[in-house]
């Protein structure tokens, strides 16, 4: 592509393609920084629906991006100026940074080994509120002989403290309540990689 100045933003590279334009990595020759910008055909701003859409596009910006960053995104219209409105950031990791950024600030290391992985996820998940290894109740009932001990429900029944069972303790736990407790357990469902989850699995198992 030939170097292009739009208003008053250089354009740099394709960042992608949305569904109502184009979204340029572009420099803002006023700010001296990089901004994401989506070019739209001038005859859109005489659609209000469309205006109001691509204000509503702006504030939930998605772009195919190439290119890891942070941008202020900025849409306008040929050749036309920037309307404030039709702004927002759009950041940009990849996938390596991604899963960096996951461990930094949301769990531990997903690439200990599963009993480590899961006691650091039960000491960082606050799931120590509720149970121990102990032995001693609080909440929830101890993991301790996890395997060893009986698993009676509410209405009686018996379950296997099975690889499933226990993942189903952790992300659906009203689905089973152990005879004795509240069904107050929060589902973590959505709240833990995969990995984690496993990962708990396997220290709620290994507990002697
Ligand atoms: C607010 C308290 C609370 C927190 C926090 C909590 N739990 Fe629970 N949990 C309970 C209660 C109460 C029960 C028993 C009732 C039931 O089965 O839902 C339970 C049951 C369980 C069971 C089944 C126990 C058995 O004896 O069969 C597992 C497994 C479990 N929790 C895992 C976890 C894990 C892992 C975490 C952290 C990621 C966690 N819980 C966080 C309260 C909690």
């Amino acid at each position: 592509m030939t170097p292009e100045t739009v208003s008053h933003y250089r354009i740099l590279s394709k960042l992608g393609a949305g569904g109502m334009g184009e979204v340029y990595l572009a420099e803002d020759l006023n700010l001296g920084r990089r901004v994401a910008l989506k070019l739209l055909p001038a005859r859109f701003m005489q659609d209000a629906e469309r205006v109001r859409r691509f204000a509503q596009e702006a504030r939930t910006a998605w772009v195919q991006a190439t290119l890891a960053g942070e941008y202020p995104a900025r849409s306008i219209v040929r050749p036309t100026a920037v309307k404030p409105e039709l702004s927002s950031t759009i950041v940009v990791h990849p996938e390596a940074a991604f899963d960096k950024w996951y461990q930094d600030v949301s769990g531990p290391p997903l690439d200990l080994p599963p009993v480590e992985l899961g006691q650091r996820s039960y000491q960082m998940r606050g799931c120590t509120q509720c149970h121990t290894t102990d032995g001693s109740k609080l909440v929830g009932p101890s993991f301790k002989g996890f395997l060893a001990r009986e698993h009676r429900l509410s209405d009686g029944t018996v379950v296997e403290p099975s690889d499933a069972y226990i993942t189903e303790s952790i992300l659906d736990p009203t689905a089973k309540v152990i005879q004795g407790f509240e069904p107050v357990m929060p589902s973590f469902k959505g709240r833990l990689h995969e990995l984690e989850v496993a990962g708990l699995v396997a220290y709620i198992k290994s507990l002697p």
